[in-house]
């Protein structure tokens, strides 16, 4: 694959030790995006079905990958709808499921994607483009409470309120609705001071919470968890990458539910009941993040946290 690539994949090395892919097994890369991480399990000699809702991603994943012939399979879709999606391509309990959640370089960097306040595009923010509301119109359905509400929970900003009513003012002005025009409105709602201390652009919040909403990113992660234990055969890894950490919590929870680590401790000398064996082992307790060399080579991945776990045989 070429060197010159719009999206650097995050925690490359941990994926690879964590997947530990042998020939001839079976993954799904939920979120194959420019097919960094895919293109690592292929290396590995695995057999790929490569998830993505966005059309760009696919149709710029295919020709990249194009060296490894029948073993990359595309799939259109949602990865919150993981069971159905390889149902439908007869696929049966995999190896492993990679997900590396959220919107890739490649899609920030396309102004008409609307992702980026940098550039003037339209206010969209959809990763699949060719359903739902786009964060447009988002925007003009919900009252000043609901958006402050939502700029709140998914950009933990704390200056929700200011900003959604300069939101709401900036729709009904009737000036161009552009991502630049939105990112100076939200700018123009907070105070210069506090402006001054953050280390990012003062829209950066907002429009990671605008995303979050419009395209149901919890919602999905959500059913993909949902999913994952039953799609997985015993032996079989799942390792997901969260940037954010309300969802980084969720997969943190999930797992150490399938581990059986959110239960009461067993009394000593008692063995554990059956329905109480745990479905998964963690293959690392903690969160795995990037060391300061790669922080300091992808600014994307200061956030990026890594988990990963197996199932086990069941009891
Ligand atoms: C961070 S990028 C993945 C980058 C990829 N791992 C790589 O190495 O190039 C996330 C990709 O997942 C896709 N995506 C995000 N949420 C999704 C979902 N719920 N279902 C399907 N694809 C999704 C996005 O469209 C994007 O292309």
């Amino acid at each position: 694959m070429s060197d010159s690539t719009p999206h650097i994949p995050v925690l490359l090395d941990a994926v690879k030790l964590y997947a530990a892919v042998r020939p001839g097994q079976t993954w799904v890369d939920c979120t194959l995006g420019f097919a960094g991480h895919a293109s690592a399990l292929l290396d590995a000699g695995a057999t790929v079905y490569g998830i993505d809702q966005d059309q760009d991603a696919r149709s710029m994943a295919a020709p990249r990958l194009s060296e490894f012939g029948d073993r990359l399979k595309l799939i259109a879709g949602n990865f919150g709808d993981l069971s159905r999606l390889l149902d439908e391509n007869g696929v049966g309990p995999v190896d492993g499921i990679l997900a590396d959640i959220g919107v890739s370089s490649f899609q920030l960097d396309q102004a008409h994607r609307g992702f980026s306040f940098r550039e003037g595009g339209p206010v969209d923010m959809r990763m699949d483009q060719s359903q739902g509301e786009t964060a447009e119109e988002m925007i003009r359905r919900l009252g000043i409470g609901e958006l402050a509400g939502i700029l709140r929970t998914f950009g933990e900003e704390p200056f929700a309120g200011p900003i959604s009513r300069a939101i709401n003012q900036w729709v009904d002005a009737g000036g161009p609705l552009t991502t630049a025009t939105l990112a100076s409105a939200i700018s123009d709602a907070i105070p210069m001071k506090v402006k001054k201390k953050r280390n990012h652009h003062p829209a950066t919040r907002t429009f990671q919470a605008l995303r979050i909403a419009v395209n149901d990113e919890l919602g999905a992660l959500e059913r993909l968890l949902d999913a994952a234990p039953d799609c997985l055969a015993v032996g079989g890894r799942v390792l997901i990458i969260t940037f954010h950490s309300l969802e980084d919590r969720m997969v943190k929870r999930r797992f150490r539910r399938w581990a059986g680590l959110d239960r009461q401790p067993v009394r000593r000398g008692l063995p554990m009941p059956i329905e109480e064996q745990p479905e998964f082992e963690l293959l690392s307790r903690r969160a795995i993040k990037a060391d300061a060399d790669e922080c300091e080579r992808n600014p994307r991945s200061r956030s990026a946290r890594l988990r990963a776990a197996r199932k086990l045989e069941a009891a």
